[in-house]
């Protein structure tokens, strides 16, 4: 399963969901199972690090942020990822205008949750807020795991 997160900048958010959901795939020992990357719509960070403020969350939760460099989404992502998984409503009416529906490959992190008013992973760039994406993302990234694995076979949990 190919599974590609995608936020704005591709410096905050999807970068942390890109660690997170790679670190729990490690540690159920499913890593050849997937295929884990992370892009933002807009090019306005290519090439750079994390956010700061990503990598020192993840660090305080023991995830390692790895090799992470912020990449522009692209015409070939659109083909090969089987999952497009958005942070917002602004990213899902950013893949729209790329061509693309939204559906059961192509959805907000957050809708998998449960109980949740706002499905939306608030901008941290804008909210300064990484703690609560952190949570936030954590929470998607576990319904995201148990879903994939139960639907392609995997585990029956
Ligand atoms: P991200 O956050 O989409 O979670 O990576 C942002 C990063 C940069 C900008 C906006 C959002 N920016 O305007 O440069």
């Amino acid at each position: 399963m190919k599974i590609l997160f995608v936020c704005l900048g591709n410096i905050c958010r999807s970068p942390m969901a890109e660690a997170i959901f790679r670190k729990m795939v490690q540690e159920k020992g499913v890593e050849t199972k997937f295929v884990i990357d992370s892009a933002g719509l807009s090019g306005w960070h290519e090439g750079e690090a994390p956010h700061e403020g990503t990598v020192q969350t993840l660090q305080r939760y023991g995830v390692s942020p790895g090799e992470l460099f912020s990449r522009q989404i692209t015409a070939v992502d659109l083909k090969e990822f089987d999952y497009l998984i958005a942070m917002d409503d602004d990213n899902i009416r950013g893949l729209e205008k790329l061509g693309v529906k939204p559906g059961p490959q192509v959805f907000r992190l957050l809708d998998l949750v449960e109980g949740m008013k706002n499905k939306n992973v608030p901008d941290p760039y804008y909210t300064g807020d990484f703690e609560e994406v952190y949570r936030l993302v954590y929470s998607g990234c576990v319904r995201l795991l148990d879903k994939l694995l139960v639907e392609s076979g995997v585990s029956d949990v």
